[in-house]
């Protein structure tokens, strides 16, 4: 049978390159990062280096980047350890906050950021503002520009989103809270802390930190070839955080654990390998299939493109379908050797409707019906030929076995 993976979004195989990398930290250079002999420094050695080459991605200082274990934790710890420093911070100075401390999010964040808001909101802590998008699922800079208050003191947006690809303007939110903040320093007001989710920008987009104005970024290593249960924190110097998880000294005293070597290497040499290959090479072939898949998939009849038509992220094709369901086509397709998503892989064992189609506003009787196609570097034509052949036959089956 024909296969085609196309849901890379969701997660990617190791590449056999970032494998080798990885495979002499299990048995052969073993040694605990934290322990001073050979085995040991070994061990650190290769932590520090993929630090350093994180860190050179992100345009960051080596010392600003913290591994976790994947983009859930960074984000729970860049939210959960800024609000938790900002409470010490405050009760222990003259500053009071005569209200609540105050998160400005948007209603399309990954659930990892929604309910992390949330937790904090129940534990009465802090307020939450989430923001509206557009119909492409779009933030608009001047909303959240209009949702700031004397009392916020984070704003997180998403750079990619992962249902539907539209592309956040993150590095435009960085320039407005970059210059409201020089007038908050000078009105001796704390500052406002700005978070992206990046993961699903790393292989395609500028991460560097300084041109997206952020404080903290989140990433993971298995959207972008390395193993499932790595990720990183950029948290920019400076910047307030208590750590989440006590015990030892590990990752600058912000993390306790000991480091898990072989991933950290694993993540190190699939993000150089972001920058090492040929970034305008890579970009033209993924978005030639991505636009023939989206131009092929719209001769569907009641097909409808998902997402924004031009801000959208190299390898993310999304679609809502009338009159056929989301989780019966994955199941068909899947039949046909075809891998794809509806909504968010995250999301999909739960069949309440997209969190991020419904902000959108997509009409009831599509929002079941959606489907996201999403490529990777080993993705071929013939591949994108077979989904344009199956997906028609799929949609008219379900169609003509929905009841009427
Ligand atoms: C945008 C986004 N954020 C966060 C996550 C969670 O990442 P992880 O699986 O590394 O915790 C995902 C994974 O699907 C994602 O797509």
């Amino acid at each position: 049978m024909k296969k085609a993976y196309l849901d890379n979004a969701a997660t990617t195989a190791v590449d056999p390159q970032v494998l080798a990398a990885i495979q002499p930290y299990f048995s052969q250079k073993y040694g605990n990062a934290s322990e001073p002999h050979r085995w040991g420094q070994e061990a650190r050695v290769a932590l520090d280096q993929a630090r350093d080459q994180v860190a050179t991605f992100l345009g960051a200082k080596s010392g600003e980047i913290i591994f976790t274990a994947g983009a859930t934790e960074s984000i729970n710890f860049a939210h959960k350890g800024l609000i938790e420093a900002l409470f010490q911070k405050f009760s222990s100075s003259n500053f009071q906050f005569s209200r609540k401390l105050h998160i400005i999010t948007s209603s399309i964040e990954h659930k990892a950021v929604l309910e992390t808001c949330r937790h904090l909101e129940k534990r009465g802590w802090v307020q939450v503002t989430t923001l509206p998008v557009d119909k492409y699922g779009l933030v608009k800079a001047a909303d959240v520009a209009k949702a700031i208050k004397p009392n916020t003191v984070l704003v997180s947006v998403m750079y990619v989103n992962n249902e539907v690809g539209t592309v956040q303007p993150v590095a435009a939110i960085g320039k407005l809270l970059k210059k409201l903040n020089q007038l908050r320093v000078m009105s001796h007001q704390p500052p406002v802390y700005f978070h992206t989710d990046a993961t699903q920008a790393v292989q395609y987009l500028d991460c560097q930190v300084d041109q997206l104005g952020v404080d903290l970024l989140s990433l993971t290593g298995h959207k972008i070839y390395a193993p499932k249960g790595i990720g990183a924190l950029y948290v920019r110097q400076g910047t307030p955080l208590v750590r989440q998880l006590d015990g030892g000294g590990q990752e600058f005293n912000t993390r306790a654990g000991t480091e898990n070597v072989p991933y950290i290497v694993g993540l190190g040499a699939a993000i150089e390998r972001v920058s090492r290959v040929d970034q305008d090479t890579k970009l033209t072939k993924i978005i030639k299939l991505r636009d023939k898949l989206i131009k092929g998939v719209l001769q569907i009849p009641g097909a409808v493109l998902t997402g924004h038509p031009i801000k959208r992220a190299p390898h993310i094709a999304s679609f809502a379908f009338r009159g056929a369901e989301g989780e019966a086509i994955l199941l068909y397709l899947s039949e046909k050797g075809i891998a794809a998503a509806s909504g968010s892989a995250c999301t999909s064992g739960q069949l309440q409707a997209s969190h991020v189609l419904t902000a959108m506003g997509v009409k009831p009787e599509l929002v079941h019906g959606s489907l996201r196609l999403s490529l990777g570097k080993d993705n071929t034509e013939a591949e994108v030929n077979y989904v344009l052949q199956t997906l028609p036959v799929v949609i008219k089956k379900l169609r003509a076995m929905a009841p009427k």
